[in-house]
């Protein structure tokens, strides 16, 4: 697989849905739940995809615990260049809220939101957007700005 591909980094809890919907993306994939994943630092641009959970406690937190200690290292989240979300609708209006959470927090954008594990089409959405960003990430001016 050419290295030339913007890594995609994801959270994925027992019930695997993020994980099936990240292992058809046809790109590295970096799981956060392996404790070596969450100590490095992305050598690039690299793209956030993760579930929202709803704890229920006052400040209703729903970002994974391991997606919050990979994001306390200045470096990775200065090279995060967007966010994708996993949600249930059900949740109303807790619907994607670690993804929206995480974009508002770091100015970056959300790039797809989608249900569950996804349809196939909104795999083939993400494999267009995470594709368009291959192409502009290796324009010299913008990519040089993306990996700083
Ligand atoms: C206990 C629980 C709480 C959840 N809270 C939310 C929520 O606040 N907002 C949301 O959009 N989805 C919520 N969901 C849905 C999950 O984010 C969604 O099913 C996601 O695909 C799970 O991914 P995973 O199986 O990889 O962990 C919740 C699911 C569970 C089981």
């Amino acid at each position: 697989m050419p290295t030339d591909k913007i890594p995609v980094y994801f959270y994925s809890s027992k019930s695997g849905m993020v994980r099936l919907f990240a292992e058809r993306l046809d790109r590295p994939v970096f799981d956060l739940s392996d404790r070596a994943v969450r100590r490095s630092v992305p050598d690039g641009p690299w793209v956030l995809l993760t579930p929202s959970y709803k704890t229920g406690n006052v400040n209703n937190d729903t970002i994974p615990e391991p997606i919050k200690r990979f994001l306390r290292d200045p470096i990775t989240r200065r090279r995060l260049i967007g966010i994708m979300g996993s949600g249930n609708r059900n949740f109303g209006e807790h619907y994607q809220a670690a993804a929206r959470t995480i974009a508002r927090a770091s100015g970056r954008p959300i790039l797809l939101e989608f249900e569950l594990q996804g349809t196939q089409w909104d795999v083939a959405d993400a494999k267009r957007i995470l594709a368009e960003l291959d192409e502009s990430a290796h324009q010299p001016t913008i990519g040089t700005s993306l990996s700083e």
